[in-house]
């Protein structure tokens, strides 16, 4: 039996902190190591170990591997797509060397398992928009697109090549009232709730029909770790799989809010980021996700709404 000690790079993020309090719960907290180039998230404060670090310091990050005797990494830093456009040699040379680093020490010091995100940015505009399939035309047109379809090739190779157990799904965009965004197309999801809470009244950088897969946080963390849980031979996919929950509109969640905020108005001024949102799938087919290891979803767009007004805290009962 292993004795498992992981580590989680990029866990003062949007699913870092979540991800890290899930797998301190399962590891327990000592055996759960967060660790981020910024502060810890006050989240993440006295539930277990942090060390500051920068993953682009392969070195540094070597020496914490060998001395603290991790089994597992979870690497979740990148620079995501909105940022990305604005700084694409940031992002290339972030999301890419990164990867290759953990992946490096990984096969050097005999990992058990590596967690890498890729992302439904993988696709472009040539990708059927429904249902998109696993494999299909894939031709990303941001930055971060073509980082993420680069870093599910090299997680394939270091898997066939030297056998390296890394597993990745391409995650859509994540909704959660716990932990903000970082500089994604889909963090309007995130930001009406704030401001219809708030302020009663949100303007979105897309146009009201943009449909986009997305996921409530709590299933994004259970599936991650239901694939990081199940045995190597129910893994076909060794790129990155198809991961899907709803789909919706940014006049779909306005709708919904206004179920609860009757006075809420949602208005729009798409900037760069529509293109951007434009050349994604409007869905995911994720049919050998629940074939492989069991994937299901638990929330859609209206329990995912309900959740999220309940606990913001600016929330009410609902
Ligand atoms: P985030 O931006 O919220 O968090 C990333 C974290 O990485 C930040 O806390 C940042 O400080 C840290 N970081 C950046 N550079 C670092 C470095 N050099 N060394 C150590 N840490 C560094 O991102 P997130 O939303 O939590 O995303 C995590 C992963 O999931 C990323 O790979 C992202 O591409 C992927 N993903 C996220 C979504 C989403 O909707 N959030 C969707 C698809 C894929
Ligand atoms: N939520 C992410 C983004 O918008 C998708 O990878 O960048």
């Amino acid at each position: 039996m292993i004795k498992d000690k992981i580590l989680v790079i990029g866990a003062s993020g949007q699913i870092g902190v979540e991800l890290t309090l899930a797998l301190r719960k399962l590891y327990g907290n000592a055996n759960v190591v967060a660790s981020d180039l910024r502060e810890e998230n006050d989240l993440l404060k006295g539930s277990g170990p942090y060390v500051s670090l920068d993953v682009m310091n392969k070195e540094m990050l070597h020496v914490q591997v060998i001395r603290q005797n991790f089994t597992q990494i979870y690497l979740l830093a990148a620079i995501l797509s909105a940022t990305g456009e604005k700084n694409p040699n940031l992002a290339w040379s972030l999301n890419m060397q990164s990867l290759l680093n953990v992946l490096d020490i990984a096969r050097e010091e005999k990992l058990y398992k590596v967690y890498w995100p890729s992302s439904i940015a993988v696709f472009g505009p040539t990708s059927p928009k429904e249902n998109c399939p696993q494999q299909t035309i894939i031709e990303p047109t941001t930055v971060y697109g073509i980082s993420k379809y680069a870093g599910e090739f090299w997680c394939n190779y270091f898997h066939q090549r030297f056998g390296v157990d890394v597993r990745s799904m391409r995650y859509p965009g994540l909704i959660s009232y716990k932990s903000s965004p970082g500089g994604g197309t889909t963090d309007y999801a995130v930001e009406i709730f704030h401001e219809a809470l708030e302020e009663k009244k949100y303007t979105c950088f897309l146009k009201p029909e943009t449909y986009l897969p997305m996921m409530y946080m709590p299933d994004a963390i259970r599936g991650t770790i239901e694939l990081m849980e199940a045995p190597a031979d129910k893994i076909s996919i060794r790129t990155s799989y198809n991961f899907s929950a709803m789909s919706f509109s940014p006049a779909d969640i306005g709708n919904e809010i206004k179920k609860y905020i009757p006075e809420f108005s949602l208005m729009h001024n798409p900037d760069y980021r529509q293109a951007i949102a434009d050349s994604w799938p409007k869905s995911i087919d994720d049919s050998i996700a629940q074939n492989d290891w069991g994937w299901k979803p638990e929330y859609d767009l209206q329990r995912m709404t309900k959740d999220m007004l309940n606990n913001l805290p600016a929330g009410r009962q609902v």
